[in-house]
């Protein structure tokens, strides 16, 4: 909905500069900004969320522990781009104090909280399964919490493709049931969209899960393929290709996960009229919670992704081919269908045009490596 604004008895020059301040107030959102709590926000994911928030004029905090699970310098540069924000502040918090947790909800009032910190990653859940309780069993009840007694108006969280586990019916859709997870950080993130039920259960809290599918692009994640892959390439080191390069992935570029995210943020999560205990759908509630999938629904074999890494990087890949690896599911696809009939949206971008801005990204923040790299193999 736009704002006009009609004056009598002053001149039309005024009276257009008056509707193009209003509109200027109504795309920076200057009558409505909100407060919003992101937590994971020095991470990938949570770092363009608040950007994305912070240039529609919202008041941001953001939360993160920045703990040491990958390179911290890559967490601390991202929160360097936030802070010339006035309406950013940033608390370095764990989740899982509870006293932290307790202090930060009395102290400020959110209108809406999206949680984004997690111990993440599949394979490091077999390594180090206590991280897994802390941070988002423990760390997300401390959130739910919070949002409980202080009266957040909605709660939107990550939860991941993962939770379709042993399901082999494709696309992933929101409507089956994920009850087979196949590691213990799966595990994790169903059991936020079983804890978030309950509260929006006996409290009416809204809350709407997010299944992201295999996200990547600038400010990337590390210790994910795109990134372990392009350090690789470029130092003539082999790469890790399991499953023998089979697997299908709907890999889902950065902008297109923030789109999705800020959309579901604004449409606050409601009960499902149609919603049957005879029937239950497991997508929907009779009390407002939901889960949607944001995936690009167009997956891509691990070959082609690396196939187009290497056209982007000028140079092939040495590959070491592996099986599948314990707790990965071989083929990700979504059924995006619900998150068009809410929020009118649909992941759009291809790998080529995400790889080749990932890539552009890398060469800019790792410059010295890039050049080192290619020095090397043309003396
Ligand atoms: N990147 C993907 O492909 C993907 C796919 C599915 C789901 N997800 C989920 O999306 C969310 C964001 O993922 P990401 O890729 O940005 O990961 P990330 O690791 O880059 O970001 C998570 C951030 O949370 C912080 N954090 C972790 N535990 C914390 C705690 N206990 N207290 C405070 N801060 C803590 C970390 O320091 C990190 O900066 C996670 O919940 C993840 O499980 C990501």
């Amino acid at each position: 909905m736009s704002i006009k604004c009609f004056y009598y008895g002053v001149s039309k020059q005024l009276e257009d500069t008056f509707q193009a301040t209003l509109n200027l107030a109504e795309t920076y959102n200057w009558f409505h900004a909100m407060k919003i709590l992101v937590t994971g926000a020095a991470g990938f994911i949570g770092f363009h969320v608040c950007k994305r928030l912070l240039e529609r004029g919202e008041r941001v905090i953001g939360l993160d522990n920045l703990n040491n699970y990958y390179d911290v310098s890559l967490k601390l540069s991202r929160l360097a781009l936030l802070e010339p924000f006035e309406e950013f502040s940033f608390i370095k918090a764990d989740l899982s104090d509870r006293a932290a947790m307790e202090e930060l909800f009395a102290t400020v009032e959110f209108d809406r909280v999206v949680n984004l910190a997690a111990q993440a990653g599949v394979r490091y859940s077999i390594q180090n399964p206590h991280a897994y309780i802390e941070s988002n069993i423990v760390g997300f009840l401390n959130i739910l919490e919070g949002c409980r007694h202080y009266g957040v108006k909605h709660l939107v969280y990550a939860s991941s493709s993962s939770v379709y586990g042993a399901n082999e019916t494709l696309p992933f859709s929101v409507h089956d049931n994920v009850d087979h997870p196949l590691s213990l950080y799966a595990a994790s993130k169903k059991a936020n969209e079983l804890m978030a039920h309950t509260y929006s259960n006996l409290y009416n809290l809204p809350t709407t899960g997010l299944r992201f599918f295999t996200v990547y692009g600038p400010w990337g994640r590390p210790d994910m393929a795109l990134f372990l892959f392009t350090d690789a390439i470029l130092n003539n080191k082999p790469i890790k290709v399991f499953n023998y390069g089979k697997h299908r992935r709907d890999f889902t570029f950065i902008d297109d996960i923030v789109e999705g995210i800020i959309r579901t943020l604004d449409h606050v999560a409601e009960p499902n009229p149609e919603w049957s205990g005879l029937k239950p759908d497991p997508g929907s509630s009779k009390a407002p919670w939901r889960v949607y999938n944001i995936g690009n629904n167009s997956p891509v074999e691990l070959m082609d992704y690396i196939e187009a890494l290497e056209g982007q990087l000028g140079r092939s890949a040495i590959k070491e081919f592996l099986p599948l690896q314990p707790g990965d599911v071989p083929d990700t696809c979504a059924d995006v269908d619900q998150l068009m009939e809410d929020v009118h949206y649909k992941p759009e971008t291809t790998v080529q045009e995400g790889i080749k801005r990932f890539v552009a990204w890398y060469r800019e923040y790792y410059p010295t490596q890039v050049s080192d790299a290619e020095r090397k193999s043309h003396p």
